[in-house]
């Protein structure tokens, strides 16, 4: 079938530390190779601008979920594909966002905590555990992980170059590439 070259979204969810942002790198990498238009949007670097000043209460994080999904729609409609990376901890806004946009592939970042907390690269999980961190989302705030989502990544179990690959192949598989 011919390559469709309108725009979707392709939302990464999972812990913080779980590999979304790398992987997310990595497949807008390829799709720029592909000579596509492409967004990233990764949420530490949205909380540095469009949701500056928002904090991790559900409320906020629902709120930065939604701006994330406004952006993401804009961009979908106008033929680019936007990519995001956002802990996303709510499914409820996640179906919400999902509903706004044509296109949209869910996929789920998932590693277990022990392995998230060995490898704390920010350092935020020791923090969480010794009880500094009060909203830190999987050990002291909630994360509600995707009933059905279109791809579930094991980070722990596969390496960064065969997520990648399992991204590009239901990109392949739904004809978005
Ligand atoms: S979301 O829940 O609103 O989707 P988002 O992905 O934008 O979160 O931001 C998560 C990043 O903020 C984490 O990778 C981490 O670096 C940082 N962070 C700081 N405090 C927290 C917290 N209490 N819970 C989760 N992440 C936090």
């Amino acid at each position: 079938m011919d390559v469709d070259n309108s725009g979707f979204t392709l939302w990464l969810t999972g812990l913080s530390g779980s590999g979304k942002s790398t992987i997310s790198h990595l497949v807008a990498e390829r799709l720029r190779c592909a000579r596509r238009r492409v967004e990233l949007l990764d949420g530490d670097v949205v909380r540095t601008n469009l949701s500056q000043g928002l904090g991790f209460t559900k409320e906020d994080r629902d709120t930065n979920v939604r701006r994330i999904g406004f952006v993401c729609e804009l961009l979908s409609r106008n033929g680019v594909i936007a990519v995001v990376a956002a802990i996303s901890p709510y499914r409820a806004a996640r179906e919400e966002v999902k509903a706004r946009i044509g296109t949209f592939i869910e996929v789920y970042v998932e590693c277990p905590l022990d392995v998230l907390a060995e490898r704390d690269v920010k350092g935020l999980y020791k923090q969480a555990m010794a009880g500094l961190l009060p909203h830190f989302t999987g050990v002291s705030d909630p994360y509600e992980p995707p009933e059905k989502p279109d791809l579930w990544i094991r980070s722990d179990q596969e390496s960064v170059e065969h997520s990648v690959e399992r991204v590009w192949t239901i990109l392949k598989d739904r004809d978005l590439v």
